[in-house]
C-alpha cells in the first residue's frame, strides 16, 4: 500500500503467525501469557470459523524475523435493533514500541473502519485510556458514553 513505509504490508493474520512477532506486538498492550503454538492455532481456527473476526497485521517485509510490527482487530456484533444492524468493535490495537509514530496505528484503524463500513456496520466503537483519546480523535472517533467493567 502506498500509504505505508517502504516494504511494509498490511494483511490478515495467518495461522503461521505464531512466531512472526504478532504476539510480541500484543505484549505492548497487556499480558499475553505463555501460549503454545498448538493453542495459538486452535484459537486462530476458532476465530476464523466464526467469520466475524477480522484480525490484521502490518508486516515489515524488510525484516527476516519478527516482521509483524503492528496488529488490530475488528469483531462484528449482530443485533436485532437497527433493522438487524451490525456494530463493529475495534480491539487490541498495538504497534511495536520502536515502530510507534509512523502512522501504523492510523493505517490499522483506517483498514478496520473500511471493513466495518463495507460489511454494513452502522458504527464502530472501542474503549481506550484517556492517554490514547487524542490518537483516536485523529482517526475520526469521538468520545461517546462511559465504559464500565466487571472483572472476574
Ligand atoms: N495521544 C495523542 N495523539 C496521538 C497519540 C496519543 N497517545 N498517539 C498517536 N497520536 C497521534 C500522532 O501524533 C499522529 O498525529 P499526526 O497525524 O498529527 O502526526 C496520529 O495520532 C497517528 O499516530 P500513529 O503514528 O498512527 O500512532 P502509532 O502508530 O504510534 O499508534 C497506538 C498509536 C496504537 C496508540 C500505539 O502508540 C500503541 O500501540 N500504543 C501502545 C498500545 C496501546 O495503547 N494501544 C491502544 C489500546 S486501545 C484499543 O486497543 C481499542
Amino acid at each position: 500500500s502506498a500509504s505505508l513505509p517502504q516494504g511494509y504490508q498490511l494483511r490478515a493474520l495467518r495461522r503461521s503467525d505464531y512466531d512472526s512477532g504478532f504476539l510480541d506486538c500484543l505484549r505492548v498492550l497487556t499480558t499475553v501469557g505463555d501460549i503454545s503454538e498448538e493453542k495459538f492455532q486452535k484459537q486462530y481456527d476458532n476465530m476464523v470459523a466464526r467469520e466475524d473476526y477480522y484480525i490484521i497485521v502490518i508486516e515489515d517485509t524488510n525484516r527476516e524475523k519478527n516482521s509483524v510490527v503492528a496488529t488490530g482487530a475488528l469483531i462484528v456484533e449482530h443485533k436485532f435493533i437497527h433493522s438487524l444492524g451490525k456494530v463493529g468493535h475495534i480491539e487490541d490495537i498495538a504497534v511495536a514500541k520502536d515502530q510507534q509514530g509512523k502512522k501504523l496505528g492510523l493505517r490499522l484503524i483506517q483498514a478496520l473502519d473500511f471493513v466495518a463500513e463495507k460489511i454494513g456496520c452502522y458504527k464502530s466503537i472501542l474503549d481506550c485510556s484517556d492517554a490514547n483519546e487524542g490518537f483516536y480523535v485523529k482517526c475520526g472517533f469521538r468520545r461517546a458514553g462511559l465504559q464500565m467493567a466487571h472483572y472476574y
